[in-house]
């Protein structure tokens, strides 16, 4: 659209300045030097501000859009991941997030893959891979927050058939 207009304007422009030129030749070689770029510019900025209030007139974009636009977290409700109170129940929720990612033994360690265990293989070298498929605990610092953020139905023992973590669902050798 702008680059449109300065053609056009361009085109309207060099007749004038052709016709400038002719009458004194010695100034207007200095012309031709300093005044195009910003004459141009100035005026496609002219003609181009009116245009672009206009569309932003139109109802569509009204102001708390336009203001949104620049600070989006104006509209956008922030992220509280934590239900303490559902609507439904009041009852607090579990982050769905954490109970997806992460498993809980029932000793109060947490489990969870290494981060990007299955991103970009292709270029990882066999030793690193087998590093990134193991299994780690959560320190304790994240699993407190972890805990946190389930219920207690996530804490309460379930008896699966042929669970690969039965063996590990108990510390054996902690002496407290
Ligand atoms: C637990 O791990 C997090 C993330 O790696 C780290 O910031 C934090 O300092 C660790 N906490 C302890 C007690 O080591």
């Amino acid at each position: 659209m702008a680059a449109a207009l300065a053609r056009r304007l361009s085109g309207l422009l060099r007749p004038l300045s052709l016709a400038a030129c002719a009458r004194t030749p010695q100034t207007c070689q200095l012309s031709t030097l300093i005044q195009p770029t910003p004459f141009y510019s100035s005026v496609t900025a002219a003609v181009c501000v009116p245009l672009r209030s206009a569309l932003c007139q139109t109802p569509r974009y009204n102001a708390l859009q336009r203001v949104s636009a620049i600070v989006p977290s104006l509209t956008q409700q922030p992220s509280r991941s934590l239900t303490y109170y559902s609507v439904k129940k009041g009852k607090r929720k579990s982050v769905k997030s954490v109970t997806e990612r992460f498993k809980r033994l029932h000793c109060g360690l947490w489990l969870r893959r290494k981060a990007g265990y299955k991103k970009k293989l292709w270029k990882k070298l066999p030793a690193r891979k087998k590093r990134l498929r193991e299994i780690v605990f959560c320190n304790k610092t994240q699993s407190r927050l972890l805990d946190k953020m389930t219920t207690s139905f996530w804490k309460r023992r379930n008896w699966y058939v042929d669970d690969p973590y039965m063996k590990y669902h108990d510390r054996v050798n902690l002496k407290v």
